[in-house]
Order: C-alpha cells, then structure tokens, then sequence
C-alpha cells in the first residue's frame, strides 16, 4: 500500500498535498507518513502472531522521538546501539525491559547508562565486552541480562558495506567459538545467559542466507542447552529488504520471513525477537527538494536541486538507487528528459541520479526522493555549513513538524573560539 500517490496530477502523503507542506515547512525537508509506519509494524508483528515474539523497532533507521512514541504506542519495543539511542528510546516513553542494545563497542558509560535506566538484554559481540559488562554489572549491584552474538560466516548477498555475517566483518564472535563463549558468559557474575544473537546484514532481498544462518543458531541452541545454558530468547536481528525500484527487486514478505523462522527455530520454545529498521520506516518516508537550476553541460542535463548528499548520503556512501519523481505530475504532452540529479556540494560525489528520465522540468518545481525514510535523516551532516533539514509527519489530513530546520545562527553558535584568541 502506497501513502504517496497522486491526486489530480499533485502528490499527497495521506490526504495532506505536498506543495502545501513545502509551502509552509520550506525545502528539502524529510516527510513521514504515520499511517506507512503503523502499517508496516503491523505486517511485521501480525506475520509472526503466531509464535510467542516480541519486535525490537533498529531506531538507527529514523530515531526522531515522533517515529518512536507513534510504533511504542503500537507496541514495538527498541533496538538501541548508543548511550543516545537509549535515551532518546526512553524520552520516547519506551520502558527498559522493551529495549535491547546491540553494538561491537559498548562503552563503560553506556552500560551503565542502560543498566541504571533498565534493559532487557544486551546483545554482546566480544569477550572483552562480556568482561566489562560483568564489571560494570557488578560495580552496579546488577545482573546484566545477555544474549552472545554469534557470527555465522554466512553470506547475506547485500552490498559489501551493510554486511555483516561473514568472518571478515567485525561483528558477533564466530560460531565455532560459541559454546566456549557461552561457557565464560556462565562464569562471569553479574551477567546472565538468556539468549543468541544473529544478524547478517541489511537490505536483504533473498531468504536464503536467513535459513541458512537459523539453522546454525537453532543447531546451536540444542548443543548450549546439552551444555547447561538457559536460551529462551533469540534474536534474529533485522535486515528484510525493501524495494526501493519500480520495477525490479522483489524482496520477501514479513509472511515469507515469518514462516521461514518459524520453520527453523519455531520449534524451539524460544521468545523470538526482530529488529526490522529498513522494511518500517523505508518506504514510509521520502525527501522533498525543490529544484534550482536546471542546467545544460556539454552533453547532459543537470538538475540540481536543493537537497544534497547531506542531506541523503546514501547514493554517494553506497550507489544507492532512490526513485525521484516530480510532485506535480507532468500533463500527457510534456517531453521526457534525462537529467543528473545533482546537489550544490561541491563535489561531484553530490550525485544523487544520473540520466534519470523525468519530465521537463524548470526552477521551483519540486521533486520526491523515493524510499528515504530509513537511514536518510538519520544519516544527514551539516557539510558545506547546510543545517540539518527539518522532519515532518503526516497523520490523514494533518501535518506536523517533528524536527525543526535549525536558523544558521543556531548551527555557527555552536563553534566557540578558543580561549586564547
Ligand atoms: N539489528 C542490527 C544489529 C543492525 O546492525 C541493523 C542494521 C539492524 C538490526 C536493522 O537492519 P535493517 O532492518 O534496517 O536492515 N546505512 C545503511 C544500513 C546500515 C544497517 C546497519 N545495521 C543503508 O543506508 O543502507
């Protein structure tokens, strides 16, 4: 189900018209339909209703408290990677025994911050950790409760910089080590057993790898409960893919997902936890810009626009494919034209498209970026001195500001000279 679709040839998000929103808000700004977000929560807890679960929201896709409080409200609990996740998932209102922690480089202050606040588990990837973490635990008077990240060495067939279940990636610890691991988590005081931990990788679009790495972690649960552990939880981690073409990529459905786990571990007895980021918040987001020049180079057209790589890293970071497509539709007799869809950063990584076909198009016209939800704000710097770009929700017929666009005041005054100027 689409939330951005045409209405008399202008792009809605839900029944709110988007020039109406840029109007008043100004661009680029990020825009978020509500009703995707429930909508997508819900395909993913209702297809795994079946099995005693609990879904753990990746808040690193979009962490604005609006996202949070809107899916918490629904009923998803929160993955967390940071002191500031944590406490942006807490400001949210999302109680501790809703949130896990993942993350290969856990600080001191972090632990502590979780264990003071209240956590459901840990999900450790080193020994080194598990070490600070039982010190911290018990500085604290605490049990930290754990589950051991296990890294499957499987390959999760997605670009090479969001994978992250094979040996060569600095995640989890190997499998063939666990039972050893497993066996110092048990030792340690101040730290309890309650669980595995597997992630493979984001945007995945195939279920092969996920079998292949279940199997392993339900093989795994048998071999830990023979030597004593108690697994009750597994966390099988996030990564179902979205499409972000038209055309093309057809990735699994939450059902197909669903009832591959529950063919690999349902059998298990196990609480089953999930971390979807990508497949919550991609599809449910996109980015205005307006465009400001059009612009004839020797052989191509260049659209720049007045979104940057900034703004949305990720076709620069990973040659990421977004949609762009023009908010008011083009009448039936306008030319095509293939254009470069380019920012004003100064360099030429700032390319967001090239020699996408789009309707001829002048300065003012406005344009979306497809499928910018996940990892889009999120991911946005102040290069180039441009203040990060304002969020925005839309609720049926309603719009709000989630997160206002900084003055250029707010984004200097942070700079303070040094005291010997
Ligand atoms: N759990 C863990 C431990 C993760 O590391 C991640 C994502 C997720 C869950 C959520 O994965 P998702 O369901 O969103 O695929 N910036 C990149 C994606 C990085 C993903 C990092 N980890 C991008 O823009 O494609």
């Amino acid at each position: 189900m689409d939330h951005f679709t045409y209405r008399d040839g202008t792009m809605y998000a839900e029944d709110v018209s988007i020039p109406e929103i840029a109007k008043s808000v100004g661009t680029p700004f990020y825009l978020y339909s509500s009703a995707a977000l429930l909508h997508h929560f819900k395909l993913f807890d209702a297809a795994l209703a079946s099995m005693d679960h609990q879904v753990f929201y990746a808040m690193k896709a979009a962490s604005n408290q609006a996202i949070l409080t809107l899916l918490a409200d629904a009923g998803a609990g929160m993955d967390v990677v940071s002191g500031g996740e944590y406490a942006r998932a807490r400001r949210a209102g999302v109680p501790g025994e809703l949130i896990v922690f993942s993350g290969v480089g856990k600080t001191r202050a972090e632990m502590e911050i979780a264990l003071g606040g209240g956590i459901r588990q840990f999900n450790v990837e080193s020994e080194p950790e598990m070490q600070v973490l039982s010190e911290v635990a018990i500085k604290m008077g605490q049990v930290a409760p754990v589950t051991i990240r296990i890294n499957p060495n499987v390959d999760a067939k997605t670009h090479s910089k969001i994978s992250t279940g094979k040996k060569e990636d600095k995640f989890g610890i190997p499998i063939l080590r666990a039972r050893e691991v497993f066996a110092m988590a048990a030792d340690l005081p101040g730290l309890k057993v309650v669980g595995i931990d597997v992630h493979i990788g984001s945007q995945l679009t195939e279920l092969e790898p996920y079998g292949l790495a279940y199997e392993m972690v339900a093989e795994l649960t048998k071999v830990l409960r023979a030597d004593g552990h108690e697994i009750s939880r597994l966390d099988l981690g996030g990564g179902l893919g979205i499409s972000y073409k038209n055309s093309d990529d057809t990735p699994p459905t939450p059902e197909e997902y669903a009832a591959l786990v529950r063919e690999k571990v349902g059998h298990l007895g196990c609480q089953i936890e999930i971390e979807p980021g990508r497949f919550i918040v991609g599809n449910a987001g996109i980015l205005v810009s307006e465009v400001i020049y059009v612009k004839s180079g020797e052989d191509r057209n260049f659209l720049i626009v007045d979104g940057a790589m900034n703004d949305l890293i990720r076709p620069a970071m990973y040659g990421a494919h977004h949609e762009i497509v023009p908010v008011q539709q083009p009448l039936d007799h306008t030319n095509y034209e293939n254009y470069d869809v380019v920012g004003p950063v100064c360099e030429s990584g700032d390319t967001f498209a090239k020699g996408r076909a789009l309707p001829s198009m002048l300065a003012g016209d406005l344009v979306a970026f497809r499928s910018a939800g996940a990892y889009g704000a999120v991911m946005a710097s102040e290069y180039n001195s441009r203040p990060l770009i304002p969020e925005v929700m839309v609720r049926g017929d309603q719009f709000s500001v989630i997160r206002e666009r900084p003055s250029l005041d707010e984004m200097i005054n942070r700079d303070i000279l040094p005291k010997w100027h």
